[in-house]
């Protein structure tokens, strides 16, 4: 399931595997580097980490570790020449446990030094000045093997009231990634009483979701393999049980270990959140790499959608901002906020606009079909590539030609572009 990331686009430079539950020590000379370090400390990706930031550069880590024990992660900046760094990393060497990854921090570039460094055993040399995710995913990337060109993204879609559309975006979106990028996609139903991913693929799944998140100790890849529902050619399904005869309470600790589980093995993740604002709910949100809030036209859901934005932007800083889509658009006599209005209130273009469609929506939900399959040439199926094209960066290549029942004539019309 891994080799579907081949190009990369600039939203994939966002894409940096959080750290685990590691000590990191920082060792700072330059009150640049101690401010990054300092950021870099709030960002979300770094909330499992335990770090420590004191001055002195390498001077003061060799001093630090002659008598007590070494961290995960030791990073030392430094401005000394190359023959007294490596004098100061010999002698750290002698105290360093093993399993102690050391990173050097530099001011410059230095292709002889960066050699002796790597011969020696460090791990990375940075150069100053640092990108904070640059920063942090050099650390990210001594404890995920499968980093950098390989990691999924995970897409979570929430909505501002129950019932706008949150799950058939989500559904749909899921379904047009598979097909239109030809790329592994996995859905995720996070409401675990009341989801609709099974109904709305017309599939009667076993419950994955409960399974996974039940046996954390139990739940690797194998584990989590067999518990996908197939959906299609590139599609799987982890299903909610959508069952009243139980109650899960399930924290995010459970949820975190499927979802890095699952941006280890799969390019895309779609995750179809219930209307909730929970603990669980909102950490989620927080290690999506893209968050997509639907909501509709009107007062009470504007004002949730701000405060779901104001809140997601501040405590993701260094990521781009939620993404708005407005849903059931020209509901026959309701009065609405006109689009234009809602997104100057929000101070923020949605990236697409869904109008009401009773018989087109009715039409996929009773049937189990996507849009798409229903009809093709509609404002609200049109929609779909451009949240994919928001959240991935990529739109769909147009030789595929899956979309828009060109399926049946893909035959026919390659044969004919084989002639020409
Ligand atoms: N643009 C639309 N026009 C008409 N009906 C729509 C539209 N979008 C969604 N619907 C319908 O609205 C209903 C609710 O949709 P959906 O279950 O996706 O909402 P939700 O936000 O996930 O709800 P919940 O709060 O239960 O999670 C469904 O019957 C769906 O078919
Ligand atoms: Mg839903």
């Amino acid at each position: 399931m891994t080799d579907d990331i081949d190009e990369r686009t600039d939203r994939d430079a966002s894409l940096v595997a959080p750290l685990p539950r590691i000590s990191i020590q920082v060792f700072t000379e330059t009150q640049d580097v101690a401010h990054l370090v300092q950021n870099a400390c709030q960002d979300r990706r770094m909330a499992k980490a335990h770090v420590k930031i004191q001055t002195g550069g390498a001077g003061a880590a060799v001093e630090a570790y002659r008598e007590a024990p070494t961290p995960n992660v030791i990073i030392i900046e430094t401005r000394l020449n190359s023959v007294t760094l490596l004098g100061l990393l010999d002698e750290l060497a002698g105290y360093c446990d093993a399993g102690t990854r050391v990173i050097i921090i530099g001011h410059v570039n230095d292709v002889l030094l960066y050699r002796e460094l790597l011969r020696r055993g460090v791990s990375d040399y940075l150069i100053a000045p640092l990108s904070l995710l640059g920063f942090i995913r050099s650390i990210s990337d001594l404890f995920n093997p499968e980093s950098g060109a390989k990691l999924g993204r995970i897409i979570s879609v929430i909505g501002t009231k129950g019932g706008v559309g949150s799950s058939t975006i989500a559904h749909n979106l899921g379904y047009t990634i598979a097909t239109d990028l030809d790329a592994e996609t996995v859905i995720v139903d996070l409401d675990l009483a009341f989801g609709t991913a099974g109904l709305d693929f017309n599939q009667d799944p076993a419950s994955g979701v409960v399974e996974a998140a039940a046996d954390p100790e139990r739940l690797d890849g194998n584990l989590l393999d067999r518990l996908l529902s197939p959906c299609g050619e590139r599609l799987s399904l982890l299903a909610a049980p959508a069952t009243t005869d139980r109650t899960f309470d399930f924290g995010f600790q459970q949820y975190e270990q499927i979802m890095d589980l699952l941006r280890q093995t799969v390019p895309n993740i779609v995750i179809d959140l219930p209307h909730v604002w929970t603990d669980w709910s909102r950490k989620v949100l927080l290690a999506s790499d893209e968050i997509v809030i639907v909501t509709e036209p009107d007062l009470a859901n504007l004002r949730n959608a701000k405060n779901m934005m104001d809140s997601l932007s501040v405590l993701r800083k260094n990521d781009s901002k939620p993404h708005l889509v407005i849903n059931k658009v020209g509901i026959a006599k309701r009065p609405e906020i006109a689009v234009g209005e809602f997104a100057k209130a929000m101070d923020m273009q949605p990236i697409a606009v869904l109008p009401y469609d009773a018989q087109l929506f009715g039409a996929a939900s009773n049937n189990g079909q996507m849009l798409i399959d229903v009809q093709a040439k509609h404002k609200a199926t049109e929609a779909i590539p451009d949240i994919m094209r928001a959240v991935t960066g990529r739109v769909a290549d147009p030789s595929r030609a899956k979309r828009a029942g060109l399926g049946v004539l893909q035959p026919l019309l390659e044969k004919l572009r084989k002639r020409a």
